[in-house]
Protein backbone atom coordinates (compact mmCIF):
# COMPACT_ATOMS: atom_id res chain seq x y z
CA UNK A 1 0.00 0.00 0.00
CA UNK A 2 1.71 3.22 -0.91
CA UNK A 3 1.67 5.85 2.57
CA UNK A 4 -0.06 8.66 1.95
CA UNK A 5 -1.49 11.57 4.37
CA UNK A 6 -5.33 11.79 4.74
CA UNK A 7 -7.14 13.62 1.95
CA UNK A 8 -7.52 17.13 2.91
CA UNK A 9 -4.31 17.42 4.88
CA UNK A 10 -0.72 18.47 4.11
CA UNK A 11 2.89 17.84 5.45
CA UNK A 12 4.78 21.55 6.00
CA UNK A 13 8.22 20.53 5.07
CA UNK A 14 11.03 21.71 6.57
CA UNK A 15 10.37 25.43 4.82
CA UNK A 16 6.93 25.49 4.90
CA UNK A 17 7.97 24.46 8.56
CA UNK A 18 9.69 27.45 9.10
CA UNK A 19 7.64 29.81 7.81
CA UNK A 20 4.61 29.06 9.20
CA UNK A 21 6.98 29.59 12.57
CA UNK A 22 8.15 32.97 10.85
CA UNK A 23 4.26 33.87 10.38
CA UNK A 24 3.06 32.64 14.33
CA UNK A 25 6.11 34.83 15.42
CA UNK A 26 4.97 37.91 13.06
CA UNK A 27 1.17 37.75 14.61
CA UNK A 28 2.25 37.23 18.20
CA UNK A 29 4.72 40.23 18.10
CA UNK A 30 1.79 42.13 15.99
CA UNK A 31 -1.00 41.39 18.31
CA UNK A 32 1.53 41.98 21.57
CA UNK A 33 1.75 45.48 20.29
CA UNK A 34 -2.40 45.84 21.15
CA UNK A 35 -1.68 43.65 24.44
CA UNK A 36 -2.43 40.12 23.42
CA UNK A 37 -1.08 36.99 25.49
CA UNK A 38 -1.19 33.38 23.80
CA UNK A 39 -2.78 30.74 25.11
CA UNK A 40 -3.08 27.00 24.48
CA UNK A 41 -6.16 24.72 24.23
CA UNK A 42 -6.50 21.12 23.68
CA UNK A 43 -7.04 20.10 20.25
CA UNK A 44 -10.06 18.37 21.22
CA UNK A 45 -12.73 19.45 23.21
CA UNK A 46 -16.48 17.99 24.54
CA UNK A 47 -18.62 17.69 21.25
CA UNK A 48 -21.30 19.53 23.51
CA UNK A 49 -19.25 22.42 23.87
CA UNK A 50 -19.13 23.20 20.06
CA UNK A 51 -22.72 21.77 19.84
CA UNK A 52 -23.47 24.70 22.26
CA UNK A 53 -21.09 27.73 21.24
CA UNK A 54 -20.84 27.32 17.36
CA UNK A 55 -24.92 26.14 16.95
CA UNK A 56 -26.24 22.79 16.16
CA UNK A 57 -27.45 23.98 12.71
CA UNK A 58 -24.47 25.37 11.60
CA UNK A 59 -22.43 23.40 8.85
CA UNK A 60 -19.16 23.56 11.10
CA UNK A 61 -21.43 21.40 13.55
CA UNK A 62 -23.79 19.43 11.70
CA UNK A 63 -21.56 18.03 8.84
CA UNK A 64 -18.12 18.92 9.46
CA UNK A 65 -17.12 17.14 13.04
CA UNK A 66 -14.62 15.01 13.59
CA UNK A 67 -15.26 13.43 16.41
CA UNK A 68 -12.99 11.37 18.84
CA UNK A 69 -13.52 8.13 20.35
CA UNK A 70 -11.46 5.84 22.85
CA UNK A 71 -11.02 2.23 21.37
CA UNK A 72 -13.34 1.13 24.40
CA UNK A 73 -15.65 3.36 23.23
CA UNK A 74 -15.46 2.56 19.84
CA UNK A 75 -16.40 -0.99 20.50
CA UNK A 76 -19.09 -0.06 22.73
CA UNK A 77 -20.96 1.75 19.73
CA UNK A 78 -20.35 -1.19 17.60
CA UNK A 79 -21.65 -3.36 19.71
CA UNK A 80 -24.99 -1.49 19.83
CA UNK A 81 -24.54 0.73 23.56
CA UNK A 82 -24.26 4.32 24.18
CA UNK A 83 -21.04 6.60 24.77
CA UNK A 84 -22.16 8.98 27.90
CA UNK A 85 -22.01 12.75 26.57
CA UNK A 86 -18.98 13.26 29.11
CA UNK A 87 -16.91 10.79 26.87
CA UNK A 88 -18.45 12.37 23.36
CA UNK A 89 -15.05 14.21 22.25
CA UNK A 90 -14.87 16.35 18.74
CA UNK A 91 -11.57 17.79 17.00
CA UNK A 92 -11.94 21.49 17.03
CA UNK A 93 -13.14 23.13 14.06
CA UNK A 94 -12.36 26.57 15.43
CA UNK A 95 -10.85 28.14 18.49
CA UNK A 96 -13.19 30.65 19.40
CA UNK A 97 -15.23 28.06 21.99
CA UNK A 98 -12.66 26.38 23.35
CA UNK A 99 -11.15 29.75 24.45
CA UNK A 100 -13.85 30.65 26.05
CA UNK A 101 -14.37 27.73 27.35
CA UNK A 102 -11.11 28.06 29.03
CA UNK A 103 -12.18 31.68 30.10
CA UNK A 104 -14.80 30.42 32.07
CA UNK A 105 -13.31 27.28 33.79
CA UNK A 106 -10.22 29.51 34.97
CA UNK A 107 -11.99 32.87 35.28
CA UNK A 108 -9.83 34.25 33.38
CA UNK A 109 -12.14 37.90 33.69
CA UNK A 110 -13.62 37.71 37.13
CA UNK A 111 -16.35 40.30 37.84
CA UNK A 112 -15.01 44.34 37.60
CA UNK A 113 -11.56 42.89 36.37
CA UNK A 114 -10.09 44.44 33.35
CA UNK A 115 -11.02 42.46 29.83
CA UNK A 116 -8.90 39.71 29.10
CA UNK A 117 -6.70 39.50 25.00
CA UNK A 118 -5.68 36.20 24.13
CA UNK A 119 -4.18 34.54 21.20
CA UNK A 120 -3.81 31.39 19.47
CA UNK A 121 -2.05 29.78 16.81
CA UNK A 122 -2.18 26.04 15.68
CA UNK A 123 -4.72 23.61 13.70
CA UNK A 124 -7.87 22.97 13.46
CA UNK A 125 -10.29 20.14 11.68
CA UNK A 126 -13.60 20.54 9.61
CA UNK A 127 -14.87 17.28 7.72
CA UNK A 128 -15.20 19.59 4.11
CA UNK A 129 -15.45 18.31 1.15
CA UNK A 130 -11.33 19.01 0.17
CA UNK A 131 -10.42 21.52 -2.54
CA UNK A 132 -8.29 24.55 -3.47
CA UNK A 133 -7.96 26.03 -0.33
CA UNK A 134 -10.01 24.13 1.76
CA UNK A 135 -8.35 21.76 4.12
CA UNK A 136 -9.60 18.87 6.50
CA UNK A 137 -6.87 20.23 8.53
CA UNK A 138 -5.68 23.61 8.62
CA UNK A 139 -4.06 26.34 10.62
CA UNK A 140 -5.41 29.61 11.90
CA UNK A 141 -4.11 32.17 14.05
CA UNK A 142 -6.74 34.03 16.21
CA UNK A 143 -7.18 36.13 19.05
CA UNK A 144 -10.31 36.74 21.08
CA UNK A 145 -10.69 39.94 23.19
CA UNK A 146 -13.19 38.99 26.65
CA UNK A 147 -15.04 41.68 28.88
CA UNK A 148 -15.04 44.57 26.29
CA UNK A 149 -18.39 46.10 25.14
CA UNK A 150 -17.42 49.62 23.48
CA UNK A 151 -17.14 49.80 19.97
CA UNK A 152 -13.51 50.94 20.04
CA UNK A 153 -12.84 47.06 20.34
CA UNK A 154 -14.42 46.47 17.46
CA UNK A 155 -12.70 48.58 15.43
CA UNK A 156 -9.40 48.15 17.19
CA UNK A 157 -9.83 44.45 16.37
CA UNK A 158 -10.30 45.07 12.50
CA UNK A 159 -7.72 47.47 12.71
CA UNK A 160 -5.09 45.31 14.24
CA UNK A 161 -5.79 42.21 11.40
CA UNK A 162 -5.29 44.54 8.80
CA UNK A 163 -1.68 46.14 10.24
CA UNK A 164 -0.85 42.33 10.44
CA UNK A 165 -1.94 41.64 6.89
CA UNK A 166 0.41 44.52 5.88
CA UNK A 167 3.25 44.02 7.91
CA UNK A 168 3.27 40.20 6.28
CA UNK A 169 3.23 41.84 3.07
CA UNK A 170 0.05 41.38 1.59
CA UNK A 171 -0.70 44.25 -1.23
CA UNK A 172 -3.06 45.90 0.64
CA UNK A 173 -5.16 46.98 -2.90
CA UNK A 174 -6.26 43.08 -3.33
CA UNK A 175 -8.19 42.59 -0.59
CA UNK A 176 -11.34 44.35 1.24
CA UNK A 177 -12.81 44.12 4.75
CA UNK A 178 -16.81 43.21 4.24
CA UNK A 179 -18.51 44.23 7.77
CA UNK A 180 -21.90 44.34 8.90
CA UNK A 181 -24.08 44.24 11.75
CA UNK A 182 -26.18 41.05 12.65
CA UNK A 183 -27.80 43.36 15.52
CA UNK A 184 -28.31 41.44 18.98
CA UNK A 185 -31.24 39.88 20.74
CA UNK A 186 -33.42 42.38 21.27
CA UNK A 187 -34.02 43.01 17.14
CA UNK A 188 -32.32 40.08 15.66
CA UNK A 189 -35.03 38.00 16.60
CA UNK A 190 -37.44 40.22 14.34
CA UNK A 191 -35.37 39.90 11.64
CA UNK A 192 -34.28 36.57 11.66
CA UNK A 193 -38.59 35.88 11.51
CA UNK A 194 -39.00 38.19 8.26
CA UNK A 195 -36.59 36.38 6.29
CA UNK A 196 -37.94 33.11 7.65
CA UNK A 197 -41.32 34.46 6.02
CA UNK A 198 -39.47 35.30 2.95
CA UNK A 199 -38.37 31.93 2.29
CA UNK A 200 -41.06 30.65 2.21
CA UNK A 201 -43.02 33.14 0.41
CA UNK A 202 -39.85 32.00 -2.36
CA UNK A 203 -39.73 28.20 -1.32
CA UNK A 204 -40.23 27.27 -4.77
CA UNK A 205 -37.27 29.06 -6.11
CA UNK A 206 -34.87 27.90 -3.63
CA UNK A 207 -32.77 25.13 -2.65
CA UNK A 208 -33.37 21.87 -0.56
CA UNK A 209 -30.96 23.15 1.86
CA UNK A 210 -31.87 26.66 2.13
CA UNK A 211 -35.57 24.94 2.18
CA UNK A 212 -34.51 22.85 5.16
CA UNK A 213 -32.63 25.47 6.68
CA UNK A 214 -35.32 27.92 6.59
CA UNK A 215 -36.81 27.36 10.33
CA UNK A 216 -33.24 26.70 11.80
CA UNK A 217 -31.22 29.29 10.77
CA UNK A 218 -32.70 31.17 7.93
CA UNK A 219 -29.54 33.69 7.62
CA UNK A 220 -27.50 30.95 6.01
CA UNK A 221 -29.86 31.26 3.07
CA UNK A 222 -27.58 34.66 2.53
CA UNK A 223 -24.72 32.53 1.99
CA UNK A 224 -25.96 29.99 -0.49
CA UNK A 225 -24.35 29.29 -3.47
CA UNK A 226 -27.13 28.34 -5.86
CA UNK A 227 -27.98 30.64 -8.55
CA UNK A 228 -31.46 30.41 -7.71
CA UNK A 229 -31.46 31.14 -4.28
CA UNK A 230 -28.67 34.13 -4.60
CA UNK A 231 -31.39 35.89 -6.90
CA UNK A 232 -33.98 35.49 -4.49
CA UNK A 233 -31.36 36.28 -1.77
CA UNK A 234 -30.58 39.51 -3.29
CA UNK A 235 -34.30 41.09 -2.42
CA UNK A 236 -34.68 39.44 1.50
CA UNK A 237 -35.10 42.26 4.12
CA UNK A 238 -32.05 43.77 4.68
CA UNK A 239 -30.50 43.25 8.60
CA UNK A 240 -29.49 47.22 8.26
CA UNK A 241 -33.15 48.14 8.11
CA UNK A 242 -33.89 46.37 11.17
CA UNK A 243 -31.14 47.04 13.72
CA UNK A 244 -32.19 48.63 16.72
CA UNK A 245 -30.93 52.16 17.77
CA UNK A 246 -28.55 50.68 20.01
CA UNK A 247 -26.82 48.03 17.16
CA UNK A 248 -27.26 51.43 14.80
CA UNK A 249 -25.39 53.25 17.07
CA UNK A 250 -22.45 50.82 17.99
CA UNK A 251 -21.97 49.95 14.03
CA UNK A 252 -21.87 53.78 13.26
CA UNK A 253 -19.45 53.94 15.90
CA UNK A 254 -17.36 50.89 14.58
CA UNK A 255 -17.18 52.20 10.84
CA UNK A 256 -16.44 56.01 12.25
CA UNK A 257 -13.50 54.83 14.27
CA UNK A 258 -12.20 52.85 10.83
CA UNK A 259 -12.51 55.74 8.54
CA UNK A 260 -10.81 58.07 11.42
CA UNK A 261 -8.27 55.37 10.95
CA UNK A 262 -7.95 55.44 7.59
CA UNK A 263 -8.59 51.57 7.12
CA UNK A 264 -10.96 51.05 4.39
CA UNK A 265 -14.19 49.05 4.47
CA UNK A 266 -17.21 48.12 2.24
CA UNK A 267 -20.74 47.44 3.94
CA UNK A 268 -22.19 44.41 2.91
CA UNK A 269 -25.48 43.76 4.60
CA UNK A 270 -25.30 39.59 3.25
CA UNK A 271 -22.60 39.07 5.91
CA UNK A 272 -24.00 36.79 7.97
CA UNK A 273 -20.87 34.53 8.33
CA UNK A 274 -20.77 30.29 9.09
CA UNK A 275 -20.89 30.37 13.16
CA UNK A 276 -23.82 31.08 15.42
CA UNK A 277 -22.25 32.90 17.91
CA UNK A 278 -21.84 36.00 16.40
CA UNK A 279 -23.82 39.60 17.76
CA UNK A 280 -23.37 42.78 16.10
CA UNK A 281 -20.13 43.18 14.49
CA UNK A 282 -19.15 41.23 11.96
CA UNK A 283 -16.33 41.18 9.24
CA UNK A 284 -14.48 39.08 6.64
CA UNK A 285 -11.26 39.83 4.36
CA UNK A 286 -11.67 38.56 1.15
CA UNK A 287 -8.75 38.50 -1.39
CA UNK A 288 -10.23 40.32 -4.73
CA UNK A 289 -8.75 38.07 -7.28
CA UNK A 290 -7.74 34.77 -8.19
CA UNK A 291 -9.15 33.41 -5.45
CA UNK A 292 -12.31 31.88 -6.02
CA UNK A 293 -15.00 30.64 -3.58
CA UNK A 294 -12.34 30.56 -1.47
CA UNK A 295 -11.23 33.77 -1.16
CA UNK A 296 -11.89 34.34 2.63
CA UNK A 297 -8.23 34.39 4.35
CA UNK A 298 -9.72 35.65 7.79
CA UNK A 299 -13.11 36.76 9.95
CA UNK A 300 -14.56 36.94 13.36
CA UNK A 301 -16.82 39.22 14.92
CA UNK A 302 -18.56 40.15 18.32
CA UNK A 303 -19.77 37.52 20.43
CA UNK A 304 -21.67 39.06 23.34
CA UNK A 305 -24.07 36.01 24.09
CA UNK A 306 -21.13 33.07 23.60
CA UNK A 307 -19.74 33.00 27.24
CA UNK A 308 -23.74 33.02 28.67
CA UNK A 309 -24.52 29.84 25.83
CA UNK A 310 -21.52 27.98 26.81
CA UNK A 311 -21.84 28.74 30.78
CA UNK A 312 -20.07 31.47 31.83
CA UNK A 313 -21.40 34.81 33.48
CA UNK A 314 -22.85 37.51 31.18
CA UNK A 315 -19.39 38.57 29.23
CA UNK A 316 -18.92 40.40 25.69
CA UNK A 317 -16.81 38.95 23.93
CA UNK A 318 -15.19 39.36 20.07
CA UNK A 319 -12.40 38.34 17.93
CA UNK A 320 -11.06 36.80 14.84
CA UNK A 321 -9.12 34.14 13.01
CA UNK A 322 -7.27 34.39 9.86
CA UNK A 323 -6.82 30.95 7.59
CA UNK A 324 -2.79 30.55 7.46
CA UNK A 325 -2.96 28.39 4.26
CA UNK A 326 -5.24 31.09 2.28
CA UNK A 327 -3.30 33.62 3.51
CA UNK A 328 -0.33 32.11 2.01
CA UNK A 329 -1.78 31.57 -1.18
CA UNK A 330 -2.93 35.23 -1.03
CA UNK A 331 1.06 36.31 -0.81
CA UNK A 332 1.86 34.20 -3.87
CA UNK A 333 -0.83 35.94 -5.99
CA UNK A 334 0.39 39.07 -4.14
CA UNK A 335 4.21 38.31 -5.13
CA UNK A 336 5.14 38.66 -1.79
CA UNK A 337 7.23 35.92 -0.09
CA UNK A 338 7.85 34.97 4.06
CA UNK A 339 11.34 34.14 4.40
CA UNK A 340 11.49 30.83 5.61
CA UNK A 341 15.08 29.80 4.72
CA UNK A 342 17.38 27.27 6.47
CA UNK A 343 19.82 29.13 9.02
CA UNK A 344 23.04 29.05 8.25
CA UNK A 345 25.39 26.31 9.71
CA UNK A 346 28.84 25.39 9.77
CA UNK A 347 29.96 21.94 8.06
CA UNK A 348 32.31 19.99 10.63
CA UNK A 349 34.21 17.22 7.84
CA UNK A 350 37.12 14.84 9.33
CA UNK A 351 39.41 13.99 6.98
CA UNK A 352 39.42 10.31 7.78
CA UNK A 353 37.99 7.63 10.54
CA UNK A 354 41.05 8.25 12.74
CA UNK A 355 39.64 11.20 13.86
CA UNK A 356 36.28 11.20 13.62
CA UNK A 357 35.74 11.31 17.29
CA UNK A 358 37.36 14.26 17.90
CA UNK A 359 34.89 16.04 14.70
CA UNK A 360 32.46 15.01 16.75
CA UNK A 361 34.11 16.85 20.26
CA UNK A 362 34.49 19.95 17.61
CA UNK A 363 30.82 19.77 16.65
CA UNK A 364 29.63 19.30 20.07
CA UNK A 365 31.86 22.35 21.44
CA UNK A 366 30.56 24.77 18.43
CA UNK A 367 26.84 24.04 19.38
CA UNK A 368 27.45 24.33 22.95
CA UNK A 369 29.01 28.10 21.98
CA UNK A 370 25.83 28.41 20.18
CA UNK A 371 26.69 27.70 16.56
CA UNK A 372 24.11 25.86 14.69
CA UNK A 373 26.43 22.57 13.03
CA UNK A 374 26.44 19.51 11.62
CA UNK A 375 28.68 16.66 10.12
CA UNK A 376 29.17 13.20 8.63
CA UNK A 377 27.37 10.24 10.32
CA UNK A 378 27.62 8.02 6.98
CA UNK A 379 31.71 7.54 7.33
CA UNK A 380 31.78 9.10 4.00
CA UNK A 381 34.89 10.21 2.24
CA UNK A 382 36.44 14.09 2.91
CA UNK A 383 35.41 14.47 -0.95
CA UNK A 384 31.72 13.62 -0.64
CA UNK A 385 31.74 15.46 3.00
CA UNK A 386 32.48 18.88 1.33
CA UNK A 387 29.98 18.12 -1.07
CA UNK A 388 27.49 17.60 1.91
CA UNK A 389 28.38 20.86 2.79
CA UNK A 390 28.17 22.37 -0.43
CA UNK A 391 25.00 21.08 -1.31
CA UNK A 392 23.88 22.57 2.77
CA UNK A 393 24.85 25.62 1.43
CA UNK A 394 27.18 26.35 4.63
CA UNK A 395 28.90 29.62 4.32
CA UNK A 396 32.20 27.53 6.37
CA UNK A 397 33.57 24.24 7.10
CA UNK A 398 35.61 23.27 9.75
CA UNK A 399 38.30 20.62 8.29
CA UNK A 400 39.72 17.76 11.24
CA UNK A 401 42.74 16.28 10.01
CA UNK A 402 45.43 14.54 11.88
CA UNK A 403 48.12 16.38 11.25
CA UNK A 404 46.79 19.61 12.38
CA UNK A 405 45.09 17.96 15.22
CA UNK A 406 48.84 16.72 16.38
CA UNK A 407 49.15 20.05 16.75
CA UNK A 408 46.35 20.84 18.52
CA UNK A 409 44.37 23.15 15.29
CA UNK A 410 41.86 22.24 13.14
CA UNK A 411 41.36 24.41 9.58
CA UNK A 412 38.20 26.62 9.06
CA UNK A 413 36.87 27.10 5.22
CA UNK A 414 35.34 30.11 4.49
CA UNK A 415 32.92 28.38 1.63
CA UNK A 416 32.31 31.40 -0.10
CA UNK A 417 35.37 33.19 -0.28
CA UNK A 418 37.04 29.86 -1.00
CA UNK A 419 40.08 30.65 1.78
CA UNK A 420 41.23 28.73 4.72
CA UNK A 421 43.15 29.48 8.27
CA UNK A 422 44.24 26.93 10.44
CA UNK A 423 43.02 27.66 14.45
CA UNK A 424 43.85 26.29 17.46
CA UNK A 425 41.16 23.99 18.80
CA UNK A 426 40.36 26.62 21.70
CA UNK A 427 39.80 29.29 19.16
CA UNK A 428 37.38 27.33 16.56
CA UNK A 429 33.92 29.05 17.58
CA UNK A 430 35.78 32.67 17.93
CA UNK A 431 36.37 31.92 14.63
CA UNK A 432 33.60 30.17 12.74
CA UNK A 433 31.11 32.93 14.31
CA UNK A 434 33.29 35.89 12.90
CA UNK A 435 32.75 34.13 9.74
CA UNK A 436 29.16 33.43 9.69
CA UNK A 437 28.84 37.03 10.82
CA UNK A 438 30.13 38.12 7.82
P1 LIG B 1 -14.03 31.12 10.17
O1 LIG B 1 -14.48 32.17 9.21
O2 LIG B 1 -14.80 29.85 10.19
O3 LIG B 1 -14.04 31.80 11.60
O4 LIG B 1 -12.51 30.78 9.91
C1 LIG B 1 -11.53 31.79 9.87
C2 LIG B 1 -10.62 31.59 8.68
O5 LIG B 1 -10.08 30.27 8.68
C3 LIG B 1 -11.32 31.70 7.33
O6 LIG B 1 -11.44 33.04 6.92
C4 LIG B 1 -10.36 30.93 6.43
O7 LIG B 1 -9.30 31.76 6.03
C5 LIG B 1 -9.83 29.86 7.35
N1 LIG B 1 -10.53 28.57 7.09
C6 LIG B 1 -11.73 28.17 7.55
N2 LIG B 1 -12.02 26.93 7.11
C7 LIG B 1 -10.97 26.52 6.36
C8 LIG B 1 -10.65 25.34 5.62
N3 LIG B 1 -11.47 24.29 5.60
N4 LIG B 1 -9.48 25.29 4.96
C9 LIG B 1 -8.61 26.34 4.99
N5 LIG B 1 -8.86 27.47 5.66
C10 LIG B 1 -10.02 27.58 6.34
C11 LIG B 1 -13.67 31.16 12.73
O8 LIG B 1 -13.13 30.08 12.78
C12 LIG B 1 -13.96 31.96 13.99
N6 LIG B 1 -13.53 31.15 15.15
C13 LIG B 1 -13.26 33.29 13.95
C14 LIG B 1 -13.53 34.10 15.17
C15 LIG B 1 -12.71 34.22 16.25
N7 LIG B 1 -14.64 34.76 15.43
C16 LIG B 1 -14.53 35.32 16.62
N8 LIG B 1 -13.37 34.98 17.14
Amino acid sequence: MAVSNPVGTYDLLPRQARVWERVKQLAFSTFGLYGYEPIETPLFEHTDLFVRGIGESTDVVSKEIFHVISSYNYRTLQEGGQVRSKDRFALRPEGTASVVRSVIQNDLVPQGAAPVKLMYAGPMYRAERPQQDRYREFRQIGVEFLGAAAPTADAELIIMLMRFYQAIGLPMGSVRVLINSLGDDRCRPAYREAVRAYIHEHSSEMCEDCNARADLNPLRAFDCKEEGCRKVMAQAPLITDALCDECKEHFAQVKALLDAAGVPYVEDPHLVRGLDYYTRTVFEVQVTDGMGAQNAIGGGGRYDKLVEQVGGRPTPGLGFALGFERMMHALEIGGAQVAGDAPAVCYVACADASVAAQAFDVMQALRDAGIACDGDHQGRSLKSQLKVAGRMEAPVCVVVGPDELAAGRVSVRDMRARTQETVALEHVAEAVSALLER
